[in-house]
């Protein structure tokens, strides 16, 4: 079957970088106005950027970065997602591959940070560094080093408390101005929506009405209402319809609903995945139980520790609910 209506299906993935932020000029202007004194040098305002899940926080920080480092040679960003790294290790193995400095396998922590703080001596170039999802951080204290290091420091989250609880050494050398990005309003998300559908569709496959239909039903989070407008278009795709009409619409928020849920699935590893099968396998159960089920279950199993750290990770993805104190706590799939 030809396709009538999605004329380039990677600009309606989450994954396209538009050219054109939109409705987001005061967060804008905040975070260049922190990170613009490295491009003649001087020492950047870290700042923490903060907002529910599919506000524009991972885009504008990747576009500021990209027109950062076109404008100005010296300044050289380097973005990392917490989740898929979480410990200090991981981070900082990360920065230096993106800085292209050679870190061995088996390369000691002390020798990494000493690379690191090499890196950022450098009088000609000037660091600029995102640590997006912050709140995945096994531990703050790579916060400090940064920090202290010289680097700038871009900080995002989906929570607001994300940096709240912090120790207080690491808190006074941070310094962190707040940037908060507030769910979009329905009129600002059409205009996203209908930004992707201008170049992602054939022209005039989807009414202005439509797209403000979409707007409406994905509560101000960009990311579900893009997933909506390709879900919708794919459907109308499928019934060989020229259009998309609000009945494909129905259909697609019926999907997206899933949407959040499976994705933050998606991203779990196999051990977590396990446990998270059996919490689902049961009606409630402690975290002891949990374990000796894991353990039985595959070859090698992670620490105990390790699995109470997912649970808190489930906990916090909205994945498992708990009831009952800490020593008595019983987890339910959700
Ligand atoms: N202001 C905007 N203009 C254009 N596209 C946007 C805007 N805000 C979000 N998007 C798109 O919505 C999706 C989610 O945005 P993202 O920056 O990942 O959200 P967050 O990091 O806040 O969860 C991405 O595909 C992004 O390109
Ligand atoms: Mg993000």
């Amino acid at each position: 079957m030809e396709n009538i209506i999605i004329a380039n299906e990677s600009v309606l993935l989450e994954s396209h970088q538009p050219e054109d932020v939109l409705h987001r000029e005061g967060q804008k202007q905040v975070l260049i106005d922190c990170v613009k004194p490295a491009s003649s040098g001087k020492r950047i305002r870290n700042i923490f950027l903060y907002g529910p899940p599919g506000t524009g926080k991972t885009l504008l920080t990747r576009w500021t970065m990209a027109e950062l480092e076109k404008a100005a040679n010296r300044i050289k960003t380097i973005y990392v997602n917490c989740w898929s790294r979480s410990t200090a290790y991981a981070v900082l193995g990360e920065i230096l591959h993106q800085a292209e400095i050679f870190v061995s396998p088996r390369e000691s922590m002390l020798s990494m940070t000493r690379k690191f703080e090499n890196m950022v001596k450098s009088p000609e170039r000037k660091f600029i560094i995102a640590l997006d999802e912050v709140d995945q951080l096994a531990s703050t204290e790579i916060l400090y080093d940064v920090s202290r290091s010289g680097a700038g420091l871009v900080c995002i989250s989906n929570n607001p408390y994300a940096l709240s609880n912090v120790d207080d050494r690491i808190k006074s050398s941070l310094q962190v101005e707040g940037a908060e990005f507030p769910a979009y309003t329905a009129d600002q998300v059409a205009d996203i929506i209908g930004q992707r559908a201008k170049y992602g569709l054939a022209p005039n496959s989807i009414l202005r009405d439509d797209v403000k239909m979409i707007a409406r039903m994905c509560n101000g989070d960009a990311r579900v209402g893009i997933e909506m407008l390709r879900k919708a278009a794919l459907i109308a795709e499928n019934e060989n319809k020229r259009k998309i009409s609000a009945e494909h619409i129905r259909k697609a928020f019926d999907e997206a609903k899933f949407m959040r849920k499976s994705k933050s699935e998606a991203r779990l590893n196999d051990d977590e995945m396990e446990i998270l099968k059996i919490i689902r396998s049961e009606n409630r159960i402690n975290a002891t139980h949990i374990y000796e089920k894991y353990s039985e279950k595959v070859s090698s199993p992670v620490t105990e520790r390790a699995v109470r750290k997912y649970l808190k990770k489930f906990s916090k993805l909205g994945l498992i609910g708990h009831e009952g104190d800490v020593r008595w706590r019983e987890y339910f799939a959700v």
